[in-house]
């Protein structure tokens, strides 16, 4: 008889959700003591919701929620690159106070000039039968009650920062994972640094991961003394002191 992989049954979902509740009990134990003061059941309650997305590990999504709830309250963030919003509702779920607000700019049609990245989302466009993710982004943040803490952004990144001009050095939290080529990553951090705050924090996905043009381009803004400090690193995720 033919030997099957056990990780072949992984999206089972009895299998899943055994995983999932490994995982992540795993993570809380560590997170717990870590930062005993945030409340960390309401990280597992959005984790829960987002057990089936795999855009990001629980240290990256933990950290997410550990920048926001370290952010002031009434805090002013943008993401850039949100796709169907599980970054962004990890960000959601660590704000505090009725203005906090999440601006969250995605053209919502997986649009990236990396040619990797383009033949993935080309499938998983074609598994959701849809050529936007902007009413799955919505019915996120409804299902999780968090849809007055976001305003979608629907633009090209660069045409965003535009937009919101008058934004800039009011932002408390900008958080870039969009476009992954060295070229749009470097232009985006030109865009959108100028929007944090003295103080704010500005945050990247996947430095050090395969996207190697994301990485090339942080390394020359840290040479170019663009941020002050660092705050911290949980995976791929690198945070910055403006
Ligand atoms: C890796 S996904 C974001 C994942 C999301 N942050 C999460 O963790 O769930 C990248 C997103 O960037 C968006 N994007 C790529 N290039 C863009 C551009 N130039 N302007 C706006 N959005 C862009 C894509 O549509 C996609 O939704």
């Amino acid at each position: 008889m033919a030997w099957i992989h056990p990780m072949a049954f992984k999206h089972w979902p009895l299998v899943r959700d055994l995983r999932f509740a490994q995982k992540c009990g795993r993570y809380l134990r560590g997170a717990r003591k870590r930062r005993p003061d945030l409340d960390w059941n309401e990280f597992h309650r959005v984790a829960r919701h987002f057990k089936t997305d795999d855009m990001g590990s629980f240290p990256e999504r933990g950290f997410l929620y550990q920048l926001a709830s370290d952010a002031p309250a009434g805090a002013q963030v943008i993401e850039v690159g949100s796709w169907m919003g599980a970054s962004t509702c990890f960000l959601a779920a660590g704000l505090k106070g009725d203005a906090a607000k999440i601006f969250a700019v995605d053209n919502f049609q997986g649009l990236s000039t990396c040619g990797e990245d383009a033949a993935w989302y080309n499938r998983h466009f074609r598994k959701l039968g849809s050529s936007s993710t902007l009413e799955i982004f919505r019915g996120n943040f409804a299902a999780l009650g968090f849809a007055n803490r976001a305003e979608p952004v629907v633009s090209d990144s660069l045409a965003a920062a535009q937009s919101l001009q008058a934004k800039r050095g009011t932002i408390d939290l900008v958080f870039i994972d969009g476009d992954h080529s060295y070229a749009a990553c470097a232009a985006d951090i030109a865009a959108w640094a100028p929007y944090v705050k003295r103080g704010g924090v500005i945050a990247f996905h996947d430095f050090g991961s395969r996207a190697s043009g994301v990485t090339q381009a942080i390394f020359e803004a840290i040479k170019a003394g663009r941020f002050a400090e660092i705050v911290g690193v949980a995976n791929t995720i690198i945070a910055f002191r403006m």
